[in-house]
């Protein structure tokens, strides 16, 4: 997939740990594309490697639930170069790991990178607080967050393939 062909659009969400935030992105935009028609790769990946191997946080696991959503089959891993060519879009969660992704991004990498609030009118740019040292407020939080951008960034996309049709 190196080259500047246009493939079908992938999203990689990317957090610290790949146990509680970009698990719940990855599931909640799954849900919306789903709901919305949109055909579209999703995978999430943490910029570090302490929990590789480890399903999601237990109290991601009930907010997703309690929004109709499983995320329990996940399994943590580390961002890797071949993302930089797989994806066509990078979403951090927040702004240090956006910064570890340009640090680690190859010259030729393709992937775009981008926050996932970018899209959120009047939002761009803020980070989803971490919410691992938190109580439950902490991930009822993030969740909010992290549903309203991948919502956007759903809009987003189905705005560009219409484009692309057309
Ligand atoms: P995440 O949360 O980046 O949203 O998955 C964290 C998970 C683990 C740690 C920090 C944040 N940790 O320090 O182990």
């Amino acid at each position: 997939m190196h080259g500047g062909i246009e493939h079908k659009t992938s999203l990689l969400f990317v957090c610290l740990g790949n146990i509680c935030r970009s698990p719940m992105a990855e599931g909640a935009f799954r849900a919306v594309a789903e709901a919305r028609g949109l055909s579209c790769i999703v995978d999430s990946a943490g910029t570090a490697s302490y929990h590789v191997g480890q399903r999601p946080d237990p109290r991601a696991v009930t907010i997703a639930s309690l929004n109709g959503i499983d995320i329990s089959g996940q399994s943590a891993r580390q961002i890797e170069r071949d993302d930089f060519f797989r994806f066509t879009h990078i979403i951090a969660l927040d702004r240090a790991n956006l910064e570890a992704l340009r640090s680690r991004a190859p010259r030729n990498g393709t992937a775009r990178l981008a926050m996932l609030m970018d899209e959120v009118d009047g939002r761009r740019g803020e980070p989803v607080p971490d919410p691992y040292y938190g109580e439950t407020e902490a991930f009822e939080a993030a969740w909010q967050m992290i549903t309203l951008g991948v919502e956007a960034w759903a809009e987003r996309l189905l705005r560009e393939s219409v484009r692309f049709r057309a």
